[in-house]
């Protein structure tokens, strides 16, 4: 590990799968239950808010039936532990990642728990629903959306992690299926500025040809292995 002191670390819907939240794309997965055209889109949002709104209620509540597994757990230990420059990025928009201890994680897809306001941008720590259009508390609006990236949109903080993956010696991937642009890319951006890359899922992925390392099991146990191996 002498020569490694730069690390980003992408995760995606696998690494909270162990914690009871479905995935997109796997069987059963929300894709499977809801079509991406009805409730994540800004079109879909426009044509049928409440639907939107429902689906989007109904996982920020379940949020409080869940709980972190070892693999946020892991790391969050890592992010403590490492000495050098860590840039933990969620495609994920539970908030598993921070109740394990994590301090400071990118949230590129948004989070549940914070509401945007389509009327004036502000955003807002958020629990309730939002299904009865709540009005903004800066504005007076009654246009606060999910403050999620939907199809269509541009994730968030795009400069930040192009700036780390040009600068990463490691970049890891976890439990993500490699099917989502520009998260699917960050693999090919960080090899071509000479970081060695890494990938841990259940199994190959999309996108396994392009790492140098691609491990296949549970979350929950592959990350606190490779843990202890960068920290332990
Ligand atoms: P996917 O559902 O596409 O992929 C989840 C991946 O996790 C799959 O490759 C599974 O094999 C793997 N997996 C499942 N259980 C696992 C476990 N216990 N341990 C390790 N890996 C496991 O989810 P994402 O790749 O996160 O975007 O999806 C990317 C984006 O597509 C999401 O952020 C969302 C979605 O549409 C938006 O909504 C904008």
């Amino acid at each position: 590990m002498a020569d490694i002191r730069s690390i980003v670390i992408l995760t995606g819907a696998g690494i909270s799968a162990e914690s009871g939240i479905d995935t997109f794309r796997d069987a059963g997965g929300l894709w499977e239950k809801h079509r991406v055209e009805d409730v994540a889109t800004p079109e879909a949002f426009a044509r049928n808010p409440a639907l939107v709104q429902g689906f989007y209620d109904a996982r920020r509540a379940a949020l409080a039936t869940v709980e972190p597994n070892a693999a946020h757990e892991a790391l969050a230990r890592l992010e403590r532990e490492w000495p050098h420059e860590l840039l933990l990025v969620t495609q994920n928009v539970d908030d598993l990642h921070e109740r394990a201890g994590a301090s400071s994680v990118l949230h590129m897809h948004g989070a549940l728990r914070s509401a945007l306001c389509g009327a004036c941008g502000q955003r807002f720590p958020w629990e309730e629903p939002l299904s009865d259009a709540p009005p903004c508390s800066a504005c007076g609006a009654p246009a606060l959306r999910p403050d999620v990236v939907w199809f269509g949109e541009v994730p968030y903080q795009m400069d930040r992690i192009f700036a780390a993956l040009a600068k990463a010696d490691l970049f890891v991937s976890i439990g993500t299926s490699g099917a989502v642009y520009p998260a699917a890319g960050f693999v090919n951006e960080a090899a071509a500025h000479g970081a060695r890359t890494l990938e841990l899922n259940l199994e190959r992925s999309e996108g396994s040809h392009w790492f140098d390392e691609s491990r296949q099991g549970r979350a929950g146990e592959l990350v606190p292995a490779w843990v202890e191996e960068m920290v332990g």
